[in-house]
Formats: C-alpha cells, sequence, structure tokens
C-alpha cells in the first residue's frame, strides 16, 4: 500500500506561506462573493462600515460581523443564498429543534468540494480506494448520510447507505457484507454493540477497523470504550450543515490528537463567546468559520457555539482543534458552575459497574437548580456495585467539576438508546 504522505491532495501538500496566500485570495473573493450576492451581508458590512476590499490580511477577517444561526433562521429559507435558484443542485436543513429550521443550499462545485473533503476526511481516517464503507448516519435533510455517503464514493470506496435505525439489520449488514469502515454517531455505535451482544455475536470478531465518528460531543473515554469493545481505531469528524455538513475537520488515525481542520476551505477562528474578541491560538473559546470556496451559501464568521481551541499541525500542516469540550447551548450552570455533559461523560465511563449510557436532568429545587446524573448499571451488577457507583460518580464530579449532584443508577438497558444524535440533557425546569 502507498504512504500515507503519497495520497495527500494538492491542499494538504500547501507549505504555510503558499497555505496563507491561498486563503487570504479565498477569503478576499468569498468576502466579496457574499456582499455582491447575499442582501444580509451587505447590509451587515455596511452597517459595520467595512467593505469586501478592507480585507487586506487574515487578521483583518477580525473586523467584519459575525452571522449567527438566528441571522439564518431570519432569512428562511433562501435568503442567504448567493447563487440563482437554477444553479441550487441540493438542500440540506437542520432539524430546527428550537423553532425554524435552517435550509443551506449547494452548487455542483459545492457538492464536489464537499465530496472532496469527505474523501480526504476519510483517507486521514485510514481509508483507501477499494474499501467497503457502512455509512449508518441518517440519510435525509441530516447533512450526514449523504455527506458521509458522496465523500466515501469520491474516494473510490464501495457505500453500504444503511442510514440510521432498524439496528438489528445493521449488524447483519456489518455481518454478511464486511465493511472495513464504519461513519455513524459514537452514541449509535454503544447502540450497535448492545445489538451485537443480544445477537451473541462477539464485536471484535467482524471486518470493522476504523470507525469515523461524529456529529454529537464525545470524549477520550469513549474512544477507549468503543476501540476496546469493537477491537477497532475510532476516529473524530466533525462538521456543520452551515458550513458545509461533515468533512471540516477529520482526526488522523496516526495521531489521535485532535483535529485538523481543513483550513484552505474553512477559515477558523477562536472567539471569546462574551465579548467576541478573537483569541489567540491554544485559547479556549467558540469557534467561528469562514467559508472560503463556497458558492450557494457562502457564511461569513459563523457562530458555531461549539466550544474548543486551536492547535498547531501535526499529521498534517492544517492547524488542528482540539476535540469539542460541547457546544455552549449544552452548557448548565449549576449554583454557578459550569458543566458540560462531556465532564460526565468521561467520569461515568471510568466507573467499574455502569454501563456507558447516562443521562442528565436538570430539574428546579425552590430557587436552585438541580441536576440528578442517571447511569445504567452493568447486567448483572450487584446492589452494593451499584452504590459503590453512584458514590463514586458523586465524588468524581464533585472533585473534578466542583459541584454537587445527585447519582441515580438505573436497571441495565432501561435508558432510551440513541439512533443518531443523542440528547444528554433533559430540562424538567419549569419554564
Ligand atoms: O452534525 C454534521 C456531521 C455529520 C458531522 C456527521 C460529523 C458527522 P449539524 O446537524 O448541522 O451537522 O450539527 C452540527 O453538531 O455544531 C456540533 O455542535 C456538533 N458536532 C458535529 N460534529 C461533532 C464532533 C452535523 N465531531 C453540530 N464533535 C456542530 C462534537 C460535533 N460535536
Amino acid at each position: 500500500m502507498a504512504d500515507a504522505a503519497d495520497l495527500l491532495d494538492a491542499g494538504e501538500k500547501l507549505g504555510p506561506e503558499e497555505l496563507r496566500a491561498l486563503q487570504l485570495e479565498r477569503l478576499r473573493a468569498s468576502l466579496r462573493h457574499a456582499y455582491d450576492n447575499v442582501p444580509f451581508y451587505r447590509e451587515s458590512f455596511d452597517k459595520a462600515g467595512i467593505r469586501p476590499e478592507d480585507c487586506r490580511s487574515l487578521a483583518d477577517l477580525a473586523h467584519f460581523p459575525f452571522t449567527t444561526k438566528g441571522d439564518l433562521r431570519e432569512h428562511y429559507p433562501y435568503g442567504m443564498f448567493a447563487v440563482p435558484r437554477e444553479r441550487i443542485r441540493r438542500l440540506h436543513a437542520s432539524s430546527g429543534t428550537t423553532g425554524l429550521p435552517t435550509v443551506v443550499g449547494y452548487t455542483e462545485n459545492d457538492l464536489s468540494m464537499w465530496a472532496d473533503m469527505v474523501a480526504r476526511s476519510l483517507r486521514a481516517a485510514g481509508g483507501r480506494p477499494g474499501d467497503t464503507v457502512h455509512v449508518a448516519y441518517g440519510y435525509g435533510l441530516f447533512t450526514g448520510g449523504l455527506g458521509a455517503h458522496y465523500g466515501a464514493e469520491r474516494l473510490g470506496c464501495t457505500v453500504i447507505p444503511a442510514s440510521g435505525g432498524m439496528t438489528a439489520r445493521q449488524v447483519r449488514l456489518i455481518r454478511d457484507l464486511e465493511p472495513g469502515i464504519i461513519m455513524v454517531t459514537p452514541s449509535y455505535m454503544l447502540t450497535l454493540l448492545d445489538e451485537f451482544e443480544r445477537q451473541g455475536v462477539d464485536p471484535r470478531s467482524t471486518s470493522l477497523r476504523v470507525g469515523v465518528f461524529g456529529a454529537e460531543p464525545w470524549t477520550e473515554q469513549m474512544r477507549r470504550e468503543i476501540e476496546e469493545r469493537f477491537a477497532i481505531d475510532a476516529v473524530d469528524i466533525y462538521g456543520l450543515s452551515e458550513v458545509i455538513g461533515p468533512g471540516v475537520a477529520q482526526e488522523c488515525v496516526e495521531t489521535k490528537d485532535g483535529l485538523h481542520v481543513w483550513e484552505d476551505h474553512f477559515y477558523p477562528e477562536i472567539v471569546d463567546p462574551i465579548t467576541g474578541e478573537v483569541l489567540p491560538d491554544g485559547e479556549q473559546g467558540e469557534l467561528v468559520f469562514t467559508s472560503l470556496t463556497k458558492e450557494a451559501m457562502p457564511i461569513v464568521r459563523y457562530r458555531t457555539r461549539d466550544l474548543t481551541r486551536l492547535l498547531p499541525g501535526t499529521a498534517r500542516a492544517f492547524r488542528r482543534m482540539e476535540k469539542i469540550t460541547g457546544r455552549s447551548d449544552d452548557m448548565v450552570i449549576l449554583r454557578g458552575v459550569n458543566l458540560f455533559p462531556t465532564q460526565i461523560e468521561e467520569i461515568v465511563l471510568r466507573t467499574p459497574g455502569v454501563a456507558p449510557h447516562f443521562q442528565l436532568r436538570l430539574t428546579r429545587e425552590g430557587r436552585l437548580d438541580a441536576l440528578t446524573v442517571r447511569a445504567e448499571a452493568r447486567p448483572g451488577a450487584t446492589p452494593e456495585a451499584r452504590e459503590a457507583a453512584a458514590l463514586s460518580i458523586a465524588a468524581a464530579v464533585k472533585d473534578g467539576v466542583g459541584v454537587s449532584v445527585d447519582v441515580e443508577i438505573v436497571e441495565a438497558e432501561s435508558l432510551e438508546r440513541s439512533v443518531g444524535k443523542i440528547r444528554r440533557i433533559m430540562d424538567l425546569r419549569p419554564r
């Protein structure tokens, strides 16, 4: 097999100077395209007193206004598009759990660039032409299924378009069709794990060698759990519909040290979530993206609400983003302490006697919010083991996060299983 370095595409081979030059050229063109063709950007730039040509260096981007999910909703459905409708080849939409969905569109070139980026991601994950890829991200308006699908085809793989759900059938397909790679949310991978066990099949015995997991936050502890239980390499893929879908950033299998941002197409910044000030690389804050080559829906300084930091490149020259800690929307503020579901995941997954399934229940007692961690017992765990697990989780949260929570160890296989993106927090507080 060719050495991984021989397989890099032209963008991945750019030196740092060349990359910066290309980014600036693309950034200027993209700001111009947005300004000339999307009334929203024209108004927002005008209001900020800035014009596309004022962007003379990459640092100048900081002077341009942000774009938020609210802006996209206000211009639902087509108001953010920069090309005539007949040039749009595909639409996707976000679930819209809180209000209107957001609609995103792609030209033919956008779809091709997206497929290239997912192909690049899969290759970084260890995929090669000729591999068989089982795609269990949902197909449909969600970008996961179709995004993964066309990227895998672009790399020259055989795709099994399983989509999400019908879990028993997923296991059967994996056994019969022998994919080397699976693309799925990490939480649904755990649902598959249960199903393998239910069918009496050793999950370590399959043809799978790599899992490409994303669409929701997951931790190093979860990586260890999945790698161990399935005997595979587990790597992280990141993306969001507003930017393109999956394939904005990807972890390399040889280093597993965070996700390389495909910076030749998506320019990242980290900002202070409160002041919006740009933070230097290495500092934790909110991830913001500007598209550099998108035609149908250029996006300028989009506030992702995802929290992470930027780090220098390793296996690739592009900068890395650390695994996402969480979304600012999912942050629970409990008696003044900030808490993310990922912090609880780390703790639950390293506690003996409990399964890797948990849920967070937020309630209000009087004027104070309270959090209950509901974790599931491993089958056969004794009452003593469950009691010990509850005490150990509560102590670890108190120690590590700095706040007291209630812990309830529930019966094995009693918590609802994920079929796609998992929802960790149940907010039961009165409105
Ligand atoms: O979830 C795209 C995707 C599909 C990515 C499949 C990876 C794999 P949206 O539905 O628009 O798009 O949701 C985007 O999901 O802002 C993050 O909050 C979260 N997210 C996506 N990937 C990761 C990841 C797709 N690897 C939102 N780690 C993003 C943590 C992730 N969070």
